[in-house]
């Protein structure tokens, strides 16, 4: 792996990715998001991994695609590359992904923060959308998640000025789960990862996929989804394991089968 740093024993259950294009502000080339796509998936299939967390350094998690490799694309070059398709893939991974984000999470950053299922931010985070400022726009789940996450009004704003928001504003605006100061934001995702880790794995893969697929469908047919994966989860012995410790009083050991 050359534009990616991957620890599979960050902690007991707990693997971490760093971003490591750090000249560049972790500019996310095809090469870089193809190593990520793998590792991703070669961690959502170790037994041992049962949260993961996706980082870049202090100053920039990540500064958005790598702009100098798609300056001279056409829109033929860019159908056949079809770049964000790696991004469904990673959209994919089963296991809880924390972004632990410090300086610039911009365009394609902002989006990757997106696709992972919650954002720990340090107060010197900058999120933002500026693709409009190149004569483009979000091409990666940008005015898709986005919007979801902040609503329509605030979404709009910063998909057509480009502006940058704090970690504290996106904090307000519901797309980042906690901001804390910069020395803390490794500290804060870890302990959030440790705490998860702590479940049954299967269980949280479960609750992972019903949550995302409030996103995807309708009321009906996302209960529906819950319903069944709330049911699947008593053919594991985790949920055996689960029930009989708190009628026992004692704590759950899980072993995700
Ligand atoms: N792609 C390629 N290279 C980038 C980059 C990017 N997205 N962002 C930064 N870099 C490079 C710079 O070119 C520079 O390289 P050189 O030293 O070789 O010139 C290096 O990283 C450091 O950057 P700056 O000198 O610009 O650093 P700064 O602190 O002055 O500014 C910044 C930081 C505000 C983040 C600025 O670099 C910037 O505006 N970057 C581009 C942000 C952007 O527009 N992102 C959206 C990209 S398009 C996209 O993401 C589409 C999508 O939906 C997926």
């Amino acid at each position: 792996m050359e534009f990616i740093k991957v620890n599979k024993q960050y902690d007991k259950y707990v693997a971490l990715i760093e971003l490591n294009r750090p000249k560049e502000l972790n500019a996310l080339n095809l090469q870089l998001m193809g190593e990520l796509r793998d590792a991703l998936k070669d961690l959502d299939n170790d037994d041992d991994v049962r949260a993961i967390i996706l980082s870049g350094n202090e100053k920039a998690f990540a500064a958005g695609a790598d702009i100098k490799q798609m300056a001279d694309k056409s829109a033929i070059d860019m159908l056949k590359i079809d770049q964000f398709s790696t991004w469904d893939q990673i959209r994919k991974t089963k296991k809880p992904l924390i972004a632990a984000v410090s300086g610039f999470a911009l365009g394609g950053g902002c989006e990757l923060a997106m696709t992972c299922d919650m954002i720990i931010a340090s107060e010197t985070a900058k999120f933002g959308q500026p693709e409009i400022k190149i004569g483009v726009m979000p091409g990666a789940g940008g005015t898709q998640r986005l919007t979801k996450a902040i609503g329509k009004a605030k979404a709009m704003e910063l998909v057509l000025t480009g502006r940058f928001i704090s970690g504290e504003e996106a904090v307000s605006y519901g797309l980042v789960n906690k901001v804390v100061p910069v020395e803390m934001y490794m500290y804060e995702a870890l302990s959030l990862a440790k705490e998860i880790a702590q479940m049954s794995p299967i269980a949280a893969q479960l609750a992972k996929e019903a949550v995302n697929r409030s996103f995807e469908t309708h009321l009906d047919e996302g209960l529906t989804f819950e319903r069944k994966n709330f049911y699947l989860a008593f053919a594991t012995e985790d949920q055996k394991e689960g029930m009989a410790a708190f009628v026992e009083k004692r704590k759950p050991e899980y072993k995700g089968k």
